[in-house]
């Protein structure tokens, strides 16, 4: 321990814990509307609202219905909405290419959320995976996934969302090399504003279930993602790969799952002073829904204690689909 400390009883740690004002005097961290990116999921028609069985309180909107949502999370002071789209099976093909349709659903939505509600920052998701016949994130050509294919695709879906508006680009593909070929094709196309938030230390994790039903992926998806995500017992890979990712252009890196990577959000965080999100993701949020729902534990005293163990990570923010629950318990 520091040498500074005298000992007991002059020190009685026990004192500055003896009431709330002085508990909220020394407290170290805190969460704020701010630290909330909220993900939110689109389906095309117009009055639309689809409950997801396994995300219970999350539902699929049609872009009527999500412009609202957005209004509501800006006046809620939540500053970032990240768009995920529901695609039609229809859509779905071996080339993907409605990956970078500028009319698809998510860049429609794009445009109608920044048409209607401006002072909330866009981010998007930019992987193949809903629009693979195959479930994947990357090209699938012989049961392999294409690298560089896939990155020449993830650029052209990059600036096709950039073109509709978007304000943050999250690349969650797990490809080598993608961050640099987008962030130059950006510049090269007057995009040189645009943020990149890059999945840089993404897992190849089971938490990822509920997502992939709200999505409508899991059908599709034959295997699984350990060649591109990453393996779960892995952390100065995570650092390599964050390194990378800042050495090529982006401006924001991200760790995801979230709570059972906790470590190696301090650690990126620790080695790189970047801006640094972690994303609790649909298995968590489900978890904590699921105990809650049964009795078993305080929703929302769980979902405020994750969320500020985000923070005490040395989080700058954290993608969660509680952000508008939290925004509205913040307030009070
Ligand atoms: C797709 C993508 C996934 C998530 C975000 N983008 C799923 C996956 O990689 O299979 C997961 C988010 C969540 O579980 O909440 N590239």
């Amino acid at each position: 321990m520091r040498p500074t400390q005298a000992p007991f009883p002059a020190t009685r740690l026990r004192r500055p814990r003896a009431t709330a004002a002085l508990r909220d005097l020394v407290q170290e961290n805190r969460l704020s509307v701010k630290d909330l990116i909220w993900p939110v999921f689109v389906v095309e028609g117009e009055g639309q609202r689809q409950p997801i069985d396994s995300l219970p309180g999350v539902e699929r909107l049609s872009i009527d219905y999500l412009v609202d949502a957005a209004a509501e999370a800006a006046a809620l002071g939540i500053p970032v909405i990240c768009v995920f789209p529901y695609t039609d099976p229809a859509l779905k093909t071996q080339n993907c290419r409605e990956a970078w349709n500028p009319d698809n659903l998510s860049n429609r939505a794009v445009r109608a959320i920044k048409a209607s509600v401006p002072e909330i920052a866009v981010m998007t998701d930019i992987a193949l995976d809903p629009y693979n016949i195959n479930g994947h994130d990357g090209i699938v050509e012989d049961g392999m996934i294409l690298n560089d294919p896939t990155v020449d695709a993830l650029v052209k879906m990059a600036l096709a969302q950039a073109e509709a508006g978007a304000d943050i680009l999250g690349p969650s593909d797990m490809m080598d090399g993608r961050i640099g070929a987008m962030r130059a094709a950006l510049e090269e196309n007057g995009h040189s504003n645009v943020n990149i938030l890059s999945y840089s230390a993404k897992y190849a994790s089971c938490f990822y279930g509920p997502f992939r039903d709200a999505v409508g992926a899991s059908g599709a998806l034959k295997g699984d993602k350990k060649t591109y995500q990453m393996n779960p017992a892995n952390t100065d890979e995570a650092l390599r790969l964050v390194q990378r990712d800042l050495s090529e252009g982006a401006d924001m890196v991200m760790v995801k799952p979230g709570m059972p990577y906790l470590d190696v959000c301090a650690r990126v965080k620790q080695a790189f002073g970047a801006p640094t999100f972690a994303y609790q993701v649909s298995g968590e949020y489900a978890m904590i829904q699921a105990a809650a729902e049964n009795g078993w534990i305080d929703g929302d005293a769980a979902m405020l204690e994750s969320l500020l163990a985000f923070k005490r990570a040395g989080c700058d923010g954290i993608l969660t689909y509680f952000a508008p629950r939290v925004a509205r318990l913040l307030q009070n």
